[in-house]
């Protein structure tokens, strides 16, 4: 049989991304011999990287059109995180680093975005909660990724007459949060999908009894729920959900929800993993997909060489899984990832004052110890 080639399109970005995205080419490539499949990476500028790159251009960005034609042009997009202080301001007219985040989101037309909260077993002292409320957690969220407030209108004014401190002329800002009905409609309906092959419950999150678009995002997820008799959907305002989440997080299967709020509640459930650091994320949609850890660039320890690469392995994982179909060489990496906790493996993230201090890896023991696992 001729031996496979998928063309990866790789994005490091920033901070600690260039040093994760090594730990995670390297089980690719790693479970790639044993596959006897070839992944070619090919390394693309986004983020911060690209608008010092194209900085004094014409047009300085943080995703230049090359990157989008490469990333469009490959089998997967696999990408590590964006952003650090160097680059945050808050002129509208200069260049962010997650505008290429957004863009590449957009551009690709990635409407989705899985972010699935597994336990290992060893982390369970690594997570704030107590260990017996997270017996039984395995649930996944189904973020919308190009719509609501992070696409619609933003607006800043100044000197806006009866806007100020004390009545006189001000600041005011705006951004909208919008939605059109195909845009919910498809997320939910692959959200009722994912229930169906998993235990069959849907928690759809919204804020109907405030906003009109969570409303309409109510009134679609009913008439989509009926078509799904043999899957249990319940609604849930976005307050409780974030308070369940902590207070009862094993009643989740599948949380589908709208872009700010799939945000900020996937933030709060890695934290039932122990770690930001070991939750990955799945963008799909109408274009290559792309995948990414769930953690931001964490400028804080960039260049330490201690920045936890398992959010970025495990995102190969999904990668796997979702653009190749290779289920079996997807589960090969949660098995390593698992045996190597399991040994007592960490990073310091997810150490804890037992973890004995020749057990703490960096960045790329860690990695390392994937492979040696594999
Ligand atoms: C995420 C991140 C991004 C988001 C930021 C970096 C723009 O927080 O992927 O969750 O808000 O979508
Ligand atoms: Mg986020």
């Amino acid at each position: 049989m001729a031996r496979a080639t998928y063309r990866i399109c790789t994005l490091p970005g920033d901070g600690i991304g260039p040093e994760i995205m090594a730990e995670g080419k390297k089980v690719l490539a790693a479970v790639g011999t044993r596959a006897n499949v070839d992944f070619v990476c090919e390394d693309h500028l986004i983020g911060g990287a690209a608008i010092d790159a194209t900085e004094g251009t014409e047009n300085p960005t943080a995703l230049p059109e090359e990157t989008l034609l490469s990333a469009r042009a490959s089998d997967a997009v696999l990408l590590a995180a964006v952003g650090g202080p160097k680059w945050t301001n808050t002129d509208a007219g200069k260049p962010r680093p997650e505008q290429g985040l957004l863009a590449i989101r957009k551009g690709l037309g990635l409407y989705l975005n899985l972010r699935p909260v597994r336990m290992f077993d060893a982390l369970r002292e690594a997570s704030p909660l107590r260990p017996e409320l997270l017996e039984g957690v395995d649930l996944v969220i189904v973020r919308e990724l190009t719509g609501g407030l992070y696409f619609g209108e933003h607006r800043r004014e100044r000197d806006v007459e009866g806007a100020g401190v004390g009545g006189g002329k001000g600041g005011f800002a705006s951004d909208t949060m919008e939605y059109s009905e195909y845009e919910v409609d498809r997320v939910v309906r692959w959200a009722f999908e994912a229930a169906r092959r998993r235990r069959g419950v849907v928690h759809s999150v919204d804020k109907a009894n405030v906003l009109e678009t969570s409303r309409m995002w109510r009134e679609i997820t009913h008439a989509i729920a009926a078509e799904y008799p043999d899957v249990r959907a319940e609604d849930l305002y976005v307050d409780n959900a974030a308070m369940q989440l902590v207070a009862n997080p094993a009643q989740f299967d599948v949380i589908v929800t709208e872009n700010t709020f799939g945000d900020i509640l996937s933030d709060e459930a890695s934290m039932l993993t122990g770690s930001l650091g070991m939750l990955a994320s799945a963008s799909l949609g109408s274009g290559t997909a792309l995948y990414e850890p769930s953690h931001g660039s964490a400028p804080d320890i960039a260049g330490k060489g201690i920045a936890n690469p398992l959010a970025q392995i495990l995102s190969v994982e999904l990668m796997l899984r979702h653009s190749f179909q290779m289920d079996d060489e997807a589960d090969w990496i949660v098995s390593a990832v698992r045996s190597a906790l399991d040994d007592g493996w960490r990073t310091a993230d997810i150490a804890d004052d037992a973890t004995p201090a020749d057990h703490v890896l960096g960045t790329v023991a860690m990695g390392d110890k994937v492979v040696e696992y594999l």
